[in-house]
């Protein structure tokens, strides 16, 4: 890709870029959506999306040839039936060191308040690098088998799955009338080599790795075209299950699973303590070449099912579970240029573009360099060979710059102070708490800056937030540049400005009266959307899914949630702590939270949206539950449980905890020593249970 700004280009120049970024991105949507097999990251495939679309706008000419190359934004070619997982497949915390392992131990003792002489078993095992699947048994037959998707819910794969000859249709023996039994579906690394031998030998593209493979090979259409490729199982987890449960520690279920006929991992191990658990998995470490699959990891799960039920889940992964991962795979580049990038709260991100290198399997050109401080501080200059890391999932990242190696003319980066998307001025805030410049250096242009208002629409209209199906990135930035959409609120007024227009949309480029009712059609259908997506898709700094979710099912409403941030800006401390008090929520996120409310033009943006939208309540999380809705202070202290597990309880229950007593508070629980909260409970009214009250009152629900 060049990187000559655009308006430098003659228009021979632009088309013939233009031309080549059109058939690449084509090849890359197809490696990308069809074949589950990208070759670049998504941070490089967004930037040539930028340049295609810049080229577009400084050269509207090409516009008449672009409405011919319809791959380009393709949608998935496969459609599968989604599947809802009843019970949310998760993801784990990782941890990198011996150390971090006997942290991770050493929470789980502090949770539990585990005295020190007594032992806590863990079971440890390898972390296979495939992809989860859920399947169904019911009485013992194979009804559905689903990918894990977002976690919430995941496609049907159930006819791919039959044709997986470790899984079996039947199960063996004594079986709970429902059991989903979950584990890693995955391609071993000599049918991954065949099967990249047949590939090349037809002219097809090959798989980056036996992930990609296994991924590609089960998301197919055709399911004979999964039975021509061998894909392997190995079981390590359940979901729902009705009837008996098989066993009550984790080592327990998966010798179950195995007695059921389902292959389960031979280095499954139980480890007693934390020696043993390091020692596991220098095992595992070393006999990792010759396994014959991949693995990035070990798992460590503590045993006792009842303790992992205690232990519960912060966000999305359990309390009772760490991944040990491997370290990081590392290769020499030469670093090329870097590019800076603006995002949506207006950040420049330094992206380092390499020549393309294969780090641990996978061809990497970009890397992440975080900040200009990182870049001083690594004194990483364009020209230098650098050391590229890749650990996991996490983007690639510079590991440092090979001095020896330095070009003569090589000089240190100059971090602009200028926004390139505007020019406005990009400055270092201060931290008010630390008086330390921020390490972000931001557009100070806000919704000026067309990098930072699309950003924001991109996220706005995205999958996770209004998920409004025909208005793509590349959408959004077209109805931008033509001022069609530059605020939330546009899109929902889009159909009635085109009615009065006498420029009609069906009448753009690329679109016609069927993709324009389909899109009006999408717009509508999201006038009613569910209090989190609305929340997260209003793009608060630090309000991610899992926070918007906190918040919706916490405050039931935006006014609620506007109300306390407006007061809480305003000093209001029971309001701060009404913020903070929310699992997950600490003072930076409430801060904000704060801003966001704190901006009149947020708030005038937020009036007009809601003459538009009308967001829904969540679901209750637990509705049937005696307790969900209610605002609960747990006081005095507690013996069954510790404060932190009682606040887990009672908010996966579907309550409100609260650290002060007030007339919204519906019930207290007491242990011994309370004081000046029973007697406001008193005052107030409030009903006081003992702690074993509370116990039977959630009785079976405590899961
Ligand atoms: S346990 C609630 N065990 O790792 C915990 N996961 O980062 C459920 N994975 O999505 C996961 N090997 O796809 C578990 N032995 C193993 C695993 C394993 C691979 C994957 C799984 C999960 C991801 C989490």
């Amino acid at each position: 890709m060049s990187h000559q700004p655009v308006e430098h280009l003659s228009p021979l120049e632009a088309r013939i870029e233009w031309q080549k970024l059109a058939d690449e991105i084509a090849a890359h949507d197809i490696r990308y959506h069809q074949k589950d097999a990208p070759t670049i990251s998504d941070a490089e495939y967004d930037a040539m999306r930028r340049r295609y679309d810049a080229l577009l706008v400084a050269f509207p000419e090409l516009q008449k040839e672009a409405s011919a190359l319809t791959r380009v934004g393709a949608k998935p070619a496969e459609k599968f039936a989604k599947v809802k997982h009843a019970v949310p497949m998760l993801s784990l915390a990782n941890t990198f060191s011996d150390e971090e392992v006997a942290e991770f131990v050493e929470r789980v003792r502090r949770f539990l308040d585990w005295p020190d002489q007594k032992e806590i078993a863990f079971t440890a095992e390898p972390k296979i690098d495939g992809l989860s699947c859920s399947l169904r048994y019911e009485n013992g037959v194979l009804k559905t088998a689903a990918t894990r998707g977002d976690g919430e819910e995941g496609e049907d794969v159930t006819a791919n799955v039959r044709t997986i000859r470790s899984i079996p249709e039947k199960l063996h023996g004594d079986v709970p009338a429902v059991i989903e039994i979950r584990g890693e579906i995955y391609m071993a690394t000599d049918d991954f080599i065949a099967l990249n031998e047949r590939q090349e030998a037809d002219g097809r593209p090959v798989f980056a790795n036996p992930r990609n493979a296994a991924a590609g090979s089960l998301r197919q259409l055709d399911s004979s075209v999964t039975a021509s490729r061998t894909l392997k199982f190995f079981a390590y987890a359940w979901g729902v299950i009705e009837g008996e449960m098989p066993s009550n520690t984790q080592s327990g279920m998966v010798d179950a699973f195995k007695r059921m006929g389902l292959p389960t991992n031979p280095l499954t191990k139980l480890c007693a303590d934390v020696d043993e658990m390091v020692a596991h998995y220098r095992l595992i470490e070393e006999k990792r070449p010759t396994l014959g699959y991949d693995i990035d990891g070990v798992v460590y799960k503590v045993d006792d099912l009842a303790l992992q039920q205690r232990l519960g889940f912060i966000a999305r992964s359990p309390r009772w579970a760490t991944a040990r991962k491997f370290p990081a795979e590392q290769a020499r580049t030469i670093l090329l240029d870097i590019d800076i990038q603006v995002g949506r709260t207006g950040a420049l991100t330094p992206v380092a573009k390499l020549q393309p290198i294969n780090v641990g399997g996978v061809v990497v050109s970009n890397a992440t360099l975080h900040n200009e401080d990182e870049i001083a501080r690594k004194d990483v200059r364009i020209g230098d060979t650098v050391i590229v890391q890749r650990a996991g999932d996490v983007i690639p990242q510079i590991v440092a710059a090979v001095i020896e190696q330095r070009p003569a003319h090589a000089k240190p980066f100059q971090f602009p102070h200028q926004c390139p998307a505007c020019g406005s001025h990009a400055v270092r805030e201060t931290d008010p708490k630390t008086g330390e410049p921020e390490s972000v250096r931001r557009c100070t242009a806000g919704l000026i800056c067309p990098a930072q208002a699309t950003e924001r629409l991109k996220h706005f209209a995205s999958r996770n937030a209004f998920d409004i199906e025909g208005l793509g990135d590349k959408q959004i930035e077209g109805f931008y540049a033509d001022g069609l959409i530059t605020r939330p609120r546009d899109i929902f007024t889009l159909e009635e400005r085109d009615a009065r227009s006498l420029k009609k949309l069906k009448d753009r480029e690329g679109y016609g009266a069927l993709s324009v009712a389909k899109l009006f059609d999408a717009i509508r259908q999201r006038k009613s959307v569910s209090l989190n997506r609305f929340i997260f898709a209003l793009g608060i700094r630090h309000v991610g899914e899992t926070t918007a979710k906190q918040l919706a099912r916490h405050f039931g409403s935006i006014e609620n949630l506007q109300q306390v941030a407006i007061k809480a800006g305003h000093d209001g401390e029971a309001a701060k702590a009404e913020l903070t008090d929310i699992d997950g929520i600490g003072p930076i996120v409430a801060g904000s939270i704060v801003d966001f409310f704190g901006e009149t033009h947020n708030l005038e943006e937020l009036e007009a949206l809601m003459q538009h939208v009308t967001p829904e309540p969540m679901e209750a999380v637990a509705s049937a539950s005696p307790v969900s809705g209610k605002t609960i202070v747990f006081t005095g202290s507690l013996e069954r449980m510790t404060r932190d597990e009682a606040k887990a309880m009672a908010e996966r229950l579907g309550a409100k905890v609260s650290g002060s007593v007030s007339k919204k508070t519906d019930l207290v629980v007491a242990g011994p020593g309370a004081g000046s909260k029973l007697e406001d409970a008193r005052k107030n009214g409030v009903e006081v249970i003992s702690e074993d009250e509370w116990f039977e009152r959630v009785g079976g629900q405590s899961k």
